[in-house]
């Protein structure tokens, strides 16, 4: 067995319901055995019917139609997180809920403690979702795990492109229960990861950033110094200003 085929750290399961840690005990990511296997079919079967042309077509059209605007942007907080899952919450059939599903991802890993802006974020979530089921949990949660990993996968691929540097993975590790103890896997060498959790949205993450990054040709970085977010399991930039070349 691989480590990354070995369980997750259980989260609280004993929580207020509609709660971001209610959003964890109920998604994919954060379960185990049957319950895992329950829930990532319901995401897997809500991302079926996304067609990935489509997704790229649009995250296209709508970067453009930002840009156009605009003289100097920043890259990561105007188009990396927003466009994606805008588009995405299009396709699932949901409004542009983008700034919400931010906000919610700001808090959803076990070890973050949601502020009051999250948890009212994920009330007007689920409210657009028809109340807090399984299914909605499991279509938040792919909004959710698409914003922060697929704004990555823009900012390193636009950085490598403007630079000439390598691009860098923007998920560097993960959690697993291995031995009773609660350990960090890496993940490189497999950007998705692998095995039974592996991300089921790899196509439609390279799909929206090969749309966001073919609109953003032509522009050039305004600044030499790249800051890089400070988590320690994302390496992406912080800001990216870019203006017409
Ligand atoms: C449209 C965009 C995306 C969607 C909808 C999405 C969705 C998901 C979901 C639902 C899971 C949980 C699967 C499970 O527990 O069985 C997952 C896992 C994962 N995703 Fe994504 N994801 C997206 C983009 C990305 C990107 C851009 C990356 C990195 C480059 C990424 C890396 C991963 C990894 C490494 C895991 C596995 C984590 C683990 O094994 O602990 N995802 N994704």
């Amino acid at each position: 067995m691989t480590a990354l085929s070995a369980p997750v750290p259980p989260v609280p399961t004993e929580v207020p319901p509609g709660s971001v840690a209610w959003l964890r005990a109920s998604v994919a990511r954060f379960s185990n055995g049957p319950d895992h296997t329950r829930r990532r079919a319901l995401a897997v079967d809500a991302l079926a019917p996304v067609d990935v042309d489509t997704l790229q077509h649009n995250a296209s059209e709508r970067t453009s139609r930002i840009m156009a605007g605009l003289d100097v942007v920043d890259v990561m907080a105007t188009i990396a997180r927003p466009v994606p899952v805008g588009v995405l919450a299009e396709a699932l059939g949901l409004p542009d809920v983008s700034a919400d599903v931010a906000l919610v991802a700001a808090a959803y890993h076990p070890h973050m403690t949601p502020d009051a802006a999250a948890e009212a974020a994920l009330t007007r979530l689920l409210a657009a979702c028809g109340g807090p089921t399984e299914a909605a949990a499991a279509r938040i949660g792919l909004l959710v795990q698409a914003c922060d990993a697929t704004a990555g996968l823009i900012g390193n691929g636009l950085f490598a492109s403007l630079t000439g540097k390598p691009a860098e993975q923007p998920v560097l590790a993960t959690r697993r229960r291995i031995g009773g103890e609660d350990v960090t896997v890496p993940l490189a060498g497999t950007p998705f990861g692998a095995g039974p959790r592996a991300c089921p949205g790899s196509r439609h993450a390279v799909a929206l950033a090969t749309g966001v990054l073919a609109a953003l040709r032509g522009f050039r970085l305004t600044e030499r110094e790249t800051t890089w977010v400070a988590a320690p399991n994302l390496r992406m930039p912080a800001v990216l200003r870019v203006t017409r070349g």
